[in-house]
């Protein structure tokens, strides 16, 4: 008699299929579409870092490293937040360098989360956070920002009610994607008071924290948790080399958290991907030293691109756009939209136009759309105008 057929672990199916992925990859088999449907622009990484990282090679950085990282990379790491907020980290004992911003965030909820246990997600969200819980064979509970006037907001009340004794864990992301919202120092002394009340790990994702509208020049951060935690308090911070400096492929990040989980994930990290690549280590030092200028640069483009699609989303009939504070996405809401994958995958079909359903992103993310607003000026005009030939159309809305 035949063995049963194995199949794969329950965690693992838990897991659902990103749908910015699956219309990615319908847009993937056609010609000429204006691709805005992921997080990143057109703009290859600059020199001094690629020349950074074959200076790195040559000079022998082509053997493994240590598995929090390169202690030079995790100092530069701990300059960085002196300098870009004030707050003395430890580098030794409190950073990990991670293979990516989405390793960050897996090995420190891995770190955090036993099966059974529950997260909760602040949403509209990037799914990969409740992805991630899902993997950890624990559930994400996720709570929408509501939208207020022309801002998000975080409900507290909501978040009240959303505790239970299996609650481990809270996670946000600041700047979000896909909202751009960010979170004030009001809204921060909230979480924080929260996560310390119930006695939850607070997991913020700042990847976007240097792609920022608000501070008084272009390249200031937005501000981290890292200013109003102590040392002592259950935060870790998710960050990445990916969005600052252009290095989406590089698979470069690190996480900064209380030494005690800092330790753990090092030693997790060995079981998972060892360390991250340690001539990539090397340039991400090259990038946080020399990134400044070519930064800035980036931000007030980024700012111009954001300012040209409000004013086109505005002239868009039943079409209603918070205007974000940070990161590189619009999330506008559409009047009669109940399906936006549909919505999407017609507009894609129909005008060559790959923009993300609302609904990749959870709760509260159904009848939006995301764009992303990181490619050039050219490919944006024409995309707006092609979205709004397609809102014309009285059949668009699904
Ligand atoms: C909110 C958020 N966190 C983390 C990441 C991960 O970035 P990476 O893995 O490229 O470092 C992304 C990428 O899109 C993101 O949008």
């Amino acid at each position: 008699m035949l063995a049963m057929a194995p199949k794969v672990s329950g965690s693992a199916q838990a897991v659902p299929h990103s749908r910015i992925r699956e219309l990615a990859e319908m847009a993937m088999g056609m010609e000429g579409v204006l691709k805005l449907y992921f997080g990143e622009s057109n703009v290859p990484t600059p020199e001094y870092i690629k020349r950074a990282a074959i200076k790195a090679m040559t000079d022998g950085y082509t053997f493994y490293t240590e598995n929090a990282g390169l202690p030079t990379t995790r100092r530069a790491v701990a300059r960085h937040y002196k300098e870009l907020h004030g707050v003395e980290l430890d580098g030794e004992k409190e950073i990990v360098i991670t293979a990516s911003g989405v390793q960050a965030l897996n090995v420190s909820i891995r770190c955090v989360l036993d099966p059974g246990d529950e997260a909760i997600v602040l949403t509209p969200a990037w799914p990969n956070g409740s992805a991630i819980v899902r993997m950890a064979n624990a559930t994400p509970v996720e709570i929408a920002h509501p939208l207020a006037g022309d801002r998000y907001r975080v409900d507290l009340e909501a978040l009240e009610a959303a505790v239970s004794p299996r609650t481990k864990l809270l996670i946000y992301t600041s700047p979000s994607n896909p909202l751009g919202w960010v979170a004030t120092e009001e809204e921060q002394d909230g979480l924080l008071e929260f996560c310390r009340r119930h006695g939850l790990w607070l997991l913020a994702d700042e990847v976007y924290e240097r792609l920022y509208f608000r501070g008084g020049r272009p390249g200031e951060p937005a501000p981290s948790i890292l200013r109003k935690a102590s040392r002592q308090d259950a935060v870790i911070v998710v960050q990445s080399f990916s969005k600052s400096y252009c290095m989406t492929g590089w698979r470069l990040g690190w996480l900064a958290a209380r030494s005690d989980l800092a330790a753990r994930a090092t030693r997790l990290n060995e079981f998972i991907v060892s360390h991250a690549p340690s001539f990539t280590q090397r340039a991400g030092e090259t990038a946080l030293l020399w990134g400044e200028k070519t930064l800035a640069e980036m931000v007030a483009r980024l700012k111009e691109n954001r300012d040209l699609c409000l004013a086109a989303l505005g002239n868009m009939p039943g079409v209603k756009t918070p205007k974000p504070d940070g990161a590189f996405y619009l999330f506008p809401k559409i009047e009669g939209v109940t399906d936006s994958f549909e919505f999407c995958r017609k507009l894609l079909v129909e005008m060559q136009v790959g923009i993300a359903p609302g609904v990749a992103f959870g709760a509260g993310g159904e009848g939006s759309v995301r764009i992303c607003y990181a490619a050039e000026r050219t490919i944006l005009e024409e995309a707006l105008r092609r979205l709004k030939r397609f809102l014309e159309q009285p059949a668009a809305r699904v």
